[in-house]
């Protein structure tokens, strides 16, 4: 099946997600679908996430996708079931391969997970945890004003080093030995969080166990000769989406598309 594989984030965090695919199965074609005017997600309502994951999955599934990802934690912790239920199509969020493999990885089972208000809310991540092992304890913290930091490209900014400080130090006290980035953004701060935690505590990239499980789950072929292309669409500021895109993946992305709401979305023309 050549069709592409479908991804949606709350805007441009999900890119993390997108590098994640991109490089284990090189050879398929990505669209990718930003929500840039609605974003944040991870202060929002059950009820408004379950709203907008909808209206997103159904505009990549109207471009025929085989395989939706849906790379934002707060819409996997709120919107994952009503999406299975109303789309006849594989979907997969990221809070699944992201628990399964912190309990690989812990050895004293203590589990720190951050993420935003949403998921940490939705406590998410700790079901699962519990219900594949009910031995593990978590320990979670919602750490709102780290999405604003990446936005604004403040990622190797000693404002944002002291705010990590301030979130990570309980949970450092709780002696975890294993700690989820329960947000697409986060990835991007990785390098900053491990200088505050030091090598003994193992992050947790919930894009890249979410991409070895797509390679796993799914039968998609790579193959030498060809190179995946890739789609973009954003609901607002495509020139910003591209310049965020440059800083996190430092890739030029080519093709971003605004698309405008009306009943659903729509390309702009
Ligand atoms: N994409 C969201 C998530 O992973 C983070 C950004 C937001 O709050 O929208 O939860």
């Amino acid at each position: 099946m050549n069709n592409p594989i479908g991804i949606f984030d709350s805007g441009v965090g999900g890119l993390t997600v997108f590098d994640a695919i991109r490089r284990s199965l090189p050879s398929q074609d990505i669209i990718y679908f930003g929500d840039t005017a609605r974003v944040p997600y991870g202060s929002k309502s059950k009820n408004t996430i379950i709203q907008y994951s909808l209206q997103n999955a159904s505009f990549l599934i109207q471009q025929n996708i085989k395989l939706l990802i849906v790379a934002c934690n707060t819409s996997s912790a709120y919107a994952l079931d009503e999406l299975k239920k109303d789309f006849d199509i594989p979907i997969i969020g990221v809070i699944e391969s992201g628990a399964k493999k912190a309990i690989k990885v812990t050895k004293n089972n203590k589990i720190g997970i951050i993420g935003t208000e949403g998921t940490i809310k939705s406590g998410a991540y700790e079901k699962v945890i519990k219900k594949l092992n009910e031995n593990c304890s978590t320990f979670s913290k919602p750490t709102p004003l780290l999405v604003p930091f990446v936005e604004e490209d403040w990622i190797k900014h000693s404002v944002t080093k002291q705010v990590l400080e301030e979130y990570l130090k309980d949970l450092i006290n709780y002696d975890i030995d294993t700690l989820i980035l329960g947000c697409t953004h986060y990835p991007v701060l990785k390098d900053v969080i491990k200088e505050i935690i030091g090598s003994k505590i193992i992050l947790i990239d919930s894009a890249e166990s979410l991409a070895s499980e797509v390679l796993e789950n799914y039968p998609f072929k790579n193959s030498k000769n060809m190179k995946g292309k890739y789609q973009f669409f954003v609901s607002d500021n495509p020139e910003k989406f591209k310049i965020l895109g440059k800083s996190i993946l430092n890739l030029n992305l080519e093709d971003v598309n605004m698309v405008y709401f009306t009943e659903g979305w729509v390309k702009k023309i």
